[in-house]
C-alpha cells in the first residue's frame, strides 16, 4: 500500500439532487459573459439540453450549443468539436452528458488555450497551458469522467484508445446531480455502473492504492452490489440513483488518484467499437483471476465489500468469491460475459493480445507484470468465458 499520494480532482464538486441549478450562479462566480455547452444529440432530443442552457440564457448570458458529441469520440469527431470551440471566444466551457461529452468539453477547453493539433496533446502531461474554466456535468453513473484528468479518444487505424493525461484538463467544477440520471436507460445504466465498479475494483488492484483510495473504491463497490441492480430495473427509484451517482463519484476518485490496471487496457483493445463500459465490465472477473495470486488479501476484501465473505483466513476462497459475484451482478443486468457474445472475431484474439502490451500507461499499475505468455489465455478465456477454477488462485509466494 502506497503511503505516499497527490490528490488532483475537480477543485469543487457539488453531489446532491438539483445541484445542477447552481450552474448560472458557478458561470457568474467565473464571470463568464460566453459559454460553449458540449452535448450529445440525445440529451437535447430528450429536453435535458434545456434544463443547463435556459437558466443561463436568462442571466443574459450568451451560450452556444454544440450537441454533436458522438459515443466513443474518433479523432475526425473530436477534431469537429475542437474547430467549433475554437471559432468564437468563450469564457467557460461546459460538458453535459456521457464520459465521451465530458471528455469532448475537456479537449475543447484546452483547444481554446492551446493551438496545437489535438495528437499533440496525446499522452501523459502533453498540454502546456491550462484551459478555459470548465463546469462538467455527469448524466449516467459511471464513467468519472467529471473527476479525472483524461480524456479518451478511439484511434480507428490503430484499433487502440489514446489517452490525452494533463492536470490542465480536471474540471474546476463536477455537478453531480443524481435527478439527471433518472432518464438513462437500463443498458446505459448497466454498463456505466460497471465501469464505476470496475474502477473501484481496478484501483484496489492498483499496486498505487493508497488507503485513502482503499476506503472510497470499497464504499463504492459496497454501494453498487447494493444499488445497480434496483438501478437497472427500476430507473426511477431516486435512492437507487442516488447511491450509484454517489459510488460513481467515489470510484472515479480512487480511479483518479491510483489508478486502473488490466482490464481497461484490455478493454482499449476492443472497446473501438464497443461501448466503453460493456468492455471495461466484461474485463473485469478474468482480470481479477488473473490478478488474483498476486493480491489475495485485496480481492478478499472486495468479498466483504459484496457481503460474499465467508472467513476472514480464506483469502483464496474469498477472493474465488468476490470474482463469482461480479459475474452474478453482471448476470443480473444482462451485461455479455464473453467478447464472442458481442460480435470480437476469434481470429482477432492475436491482435488484442499483442495491443494491450501497448497500453503500458495503464499496465504500469497493474500487480502482475505481463507478457504475451498471460496476455494471449486471458483474451482466449474471454472471448470463450471460461471461468478459473478456485485452484488457480493460490498465492504467488
Ligand atoms: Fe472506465
Amino acid at each position: 500500500m502506497r503511503m505516499d499520494f497527490t490528490i488532483q480532482i475537480p477543485k469543487q464538486i457539488l453531489f446532491g439532487e438539483g445541484t445542477v441549478k447552481e450552474v448560472p450562479q458557478l458561470a457568474k462566480e467565473f464571470d463568464a459573459k460566453s459559454g460553449l455547452l458540449i452535448t450529445d444529440p440525445i440529451l437535447s432530443k430528450i429536453g435535458l439540453t434545456k434544463q443547463v442552457l435556459e437558466p443561463l440564457k436568462e442571466t443574459g448570458m450568451k451560450i452556444d450549443l454544440f450537441d454533436q458529441v458522438e459515443p466513443e469520440p474518433t479523432l475526425k469527431s473530436a477534431e469537429q468539436v475542437v474547430q467549433f470551440a475554437r471559432k468564437s471566444v468563450y469564457d467557460i466551457v461546459i460538458g453535459l452528458g456521457g464520459g465521451s461529452s465530458l471528455d469532448m468539453a475537456k479537449l475543447a477547453s484546452i483547444s481554446i488555450t492551446n493551438p496545437e493539433p489535438i495528437t499533440d496533446f496525446v499522452g501523459v502531461k502533453k498540454v502546456r497551458k491550462p484551459g478555459i474554466p470548465k463546469i462538467l456535468i455527469p448524466t449516467t453513473s459511471g464513467t468519472g469522467s467529471e473527476i479525472t484528468m483524461n480524456s479518451i479518444i478511439s484511434n480507428k487505424q490503430e484499433h487502440l484508445k489514446m489517452g490525452i493525461v494533463s492536470p490542465h484538463i480536471i474540471a474546476d467544477v463536477a455537478i453531480i446531480d443524481p435527478l439527471l440520471t433518472l432518464s438513462m436507460p437500463p443498458t446505459v445504466t448497466a454498463s456505466t455502473g460497471l465501469d464505476a465498479l470496475t474502477h473501484a475494483i481496478e484501483s484496489l488492484m492498483s499496486i498505487d492504492l493508497n488507503p485513502f483510495c482503499e476506503q472510497l473504491a470499497n464504499k463504492a463497490v459496497r454501494l453498487i452490489f447494493q444499488s445497480l441492480p434496483t438501478a437497472y430495473s427500476n430507473g426511477s427509484d431516486r435512492t437507487a440513483r442516488q447511491e450509484m451517482s454517489l459510488a460513481s463519484m467515489l470510484a472515479g476518485i480512487s480511479l483518479a488518484i491510483s489508478g486502473v490496471c488490466a482490464g481497461h487496457a484490455a478493454a482499449y483493445t476492443f472497446t473501438v467499437t464497443v461501448p466503453h463500459g460493456v468492455g471495461c465490465a466484461l474485463t473485469l472477473p478474468y482480470v481479477m483471476e488473473l490478478n488474483a495470486p498476486s493480491c489475495l488479501p485485496k480481492l478478499a476484501a472486495i468479498s466483504e465489500a459484496a457481503q460474499v465473505n465467508e472467513t476472514r483466513e480464506n483469502n483464496e476462497k474469498n477472493a474465488y468469491n468476490a470474482v463469482q459475484a461480479v459475474r452474478k451482478l453482471m448476470e443480473k443486468v444482462n451485461s455479455p460475459l464473453s467478447l464472442k457474445q458481442i460480435g470480437i472475431k476469434e481470429t482477432d484474439i492475436d491482435s488484442m493480445a499483442e495491443n494491450i502490451l501497448k497500453v503500458k500507461r495503464l499496465l504500469a499499475h497493474n500487480p502482475k507484470t505481463l507478457t504475451i505468455e498471460d496476455t494471449r489465455p486471458l483474451f482466449n478465456r474471454m472471448f470463450k468465458g471460461t471461468a478459473l477454477p478456485l485452484s488457480d488462485y493460490k498465492k504467488i509466494n
